[in-house]
Parts: C-alpha cells; sequence; structure tokens
C-alpha cells in the first residue's frame, strides 16, 4: 500500500484528466477499496462524468478504430461510477455484454443504480481487486477490455496489466488510457496559478499517483500485450471550464492542505481570487492535459 505514513491525505489532483477526491481511511476499508485514496460513490461520479465528456467523442472514435462493435463482450477494468460502462453498454448493444468491475463497493452501488435505472440490462457488475488474479470462467471471457484511469493508482500497475490478459480470449484487445499529468500546461501561466497546480501535484504524488504513468503505458505492455497502437491526446479546456474544475478541486482540498501544513490560509486565498477571476481569460484555450491510449491485442 502506497500510502503509509500519509493517512491524513486522501487526495488527488486532476487537471483535466485525473479526478481529485478526499476519502476517508474507514470508509475505504469497508468500501472494499482499501488501497484507493480517492473519493468513491456519489461524490465521485461528478468528476468523473466531467473527464469523460471532455474526452467523448476522441474516445468513440478510438474504440471504433480500435475494432469495438455490436454484440461484442467487453470488460471495463476499474469501471468507477460507470461512465465509460455506459458508453459501452451501448456500442456492443443489446446482443453484446459488458462486465463493469471495480474493488470499491461505493463505485458499483452508483455504477449499477445508474444504468438499471436508465435501463441497461446487457451490464453485470463485478467486485474485485485487480491486483489479485480472477477466477474467470471461459464463457466470461471479452472480446475487448477497457481500463481508464486505473493503472496510475496501483503500485505494481505491469502485473496488473499482466494480469488483464485473463479477461479477454486469444486475439482479444485491450484500450489502456492513462494521464501524463506531469506534462499539462498553462496557456498563461501565471504565478498563483502555477503555485495551485503545483501544490495538488504534491497532494497527488505524496498520496502515491503516478502521474505519469501515461507515458509510460506502451512500455508496461511489452510483453503482454501485442501493441497496436498509441495516441497521445492533448485535451485542452477554456478558462470557465479550467474555473468550474479548479474551483472545486480548492473546496475538496482546503482543509486538508492547511490541516498538513501544505499551504497557508494566505495561498488558499490568494488562488481562491485567482480561480474567480479566471472567467475574464475567456479566450482560446486556458490548461491542457495529455493522455495516453494504448491499443493492444492478446496473441
Ligand atoms: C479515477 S477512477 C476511474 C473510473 C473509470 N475508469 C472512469 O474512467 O470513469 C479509478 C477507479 O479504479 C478503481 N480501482 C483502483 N484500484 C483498483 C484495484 N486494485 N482493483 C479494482 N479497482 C480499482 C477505483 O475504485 C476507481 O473506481
Amino acid at each position: 500500500m502506497r500510502m503509509t505514513g500519509w493517512t491524513f491525505l486522501k487526495g488527488l489532483f486532476l487537471v483535466g484528466l485525473v479526478s481529485t477526491s478526499l476519502a476517508s481511511g474507514t470508509q475505504e476499508e469497508s468500501d472494499g477499496a482499501p488501497t484507493y485514496h480517492l473519493r468513491t460513490g456519489e461524490r465521485a461520479a461528478a468528476p468523473l462524468q466531467q473527464q469523460h465528456d471532455m474526452i467523448l467523442s476522441d474516445l468513440e472514435a478510438i474504440l471504433k478504430e480500435c475494432g469495438l462493435k455490436e454484440g461484442m463482450r467487453v470488460w471495463d477494468l476499474g469501471c468507477g461510477t460507470g461512465t465509460l460502462t455506459r458508453l459501452l453498454a451501448e456500442k456492443v448493444g443489446p446482443s453484446g455484454h459488458v462486465w463493469a468491475l471495480d474493488f470499491s463497493k461505493a463505485q458499483l452501488d452508483v455504477a449499477r443504480a445508474t444504468l438499471q435505472e436508465d435501463g441497461y440490462t446487457n451490464v453485470t457488475f463485478v467486485q474485485h481487486d485487480l491486483t489479485q488474479p480472477f477466477a474467470i470462467k471461459e464463457d466470461q471471457k471479452g472480446d475487448f477490455l477497457v481500463s481508464r484511469f486505473v493503472l496510475m493508482h496501483l503500485e505494481a500497475p505491469k502485473e496488473a496489466v499482466g494480469l488483464m490478459r485473463d479477461y479477454v480470449k486469444q486475439g482479444g484487445a485491450c484500450l489502456l488510457m492513462e494521464p501524463d499529468n506531469s506534462r499539462n500546461s498553462l496557456a498563461r501561466p501565471c504565478e498563483q496559478a502555477q503555485s495551485f497546480r503545483k501544490t495538488l501535484l504534491e497532494v497527488g504524488e505524496k498520496a502515491g499517483l503516478d502521474y505519469s504513468l501515461g507515458a509510460r503505458l506502451a512500455c508496461l505492455c511489452e510483453g503482454v500485450w501485442q501493441v497496436k497502437s498509441v495516441r497521445e491526446k492533448c485535451y485542452q479546456n477554456n478558462a470557465t471550464g479550467t474555473q468550474k474544475l479548479w474551483r472545486a478541486r480548492l473546496e475538496e482540498m482546503e482543509e486538508k492542505l492547511l490541516a498538513s501544513g501544505m499551504a497557508t490560509q494566505g495561498q488558499i486565498d490568494g488562488w481562491r481570487h485567482m480561480i474567480d477571476n479566471l472567467s475574464s481569460k475567456e479566450e482560446g484555450w486556458y490548461s491542457s492535459a495529455l493522455l495516453y491510449y494504448v491499443h493492444g491485442v492478446k496473441e
């Protein structure tokens, strides 16, 4: 477990591509997700949806290029609150099937409730820790698997990438998606915005998250998956989008930043002022985030 000695802070920052949330240790233990340091359940849903919406048009095209089609059987590994699961369930249709797997009960509860409410009957929810082998039945083996924003949370992502092979049959495909937040940029890098981002990145790093995993994703697949393509995509948020995201981050983290001594009240007030004024910079993009897509095949 990465967080040893740092239990006071369960937060993560995502400038566009990795959500920030704070969760309590006891909640995580009882939730079945002891090694996950972000918020789970209802409070995780909105930022995950926001990220999903930002990349949606690209994602749909990439899934198609990677061969996802109607009737397929697909695994969504680390499905969270089910935003990607829903898209997959739509794409494979009633003749296909999606297994949505996560180790967090709270995440699965939200995903199950929203998808059932919307009438999806082609999804099965599975609670399992991806770092452990899964005793998959032959008739559960998929044609395709996806995993988005999950490996960056794991202490041994290479091993997890290897275990993922078990979820698909021979010739089956994977599409793995992870960010490289270390290379995110700002169109107008003022001192306040830079220090805000730097502090939030430090928060995540202390929590054991690997923000630059995306850039190493294809290497992690070597010897496990036959890598067919690697895409690096840059997503740009305008000032209003950035403001929305940063406001939520600051609200979520203010208390912990103060308690941990990672920021003073003066710094926090300065960041809030900077964020409040972002809407005056509404011209083109304001902040950007990088995402890697790796498509592999089990040969
Ligand atoms: C940032 S969320 C991403 C959710 C979803 N893939 C998406 O893109 O909206 C990461 C998810 O990975 C799950 N997760 C993290 N470590 C896991 C593990 N060892 N086994 C299973 N799920 C895990 C978390 O519970 C969380 O729901």
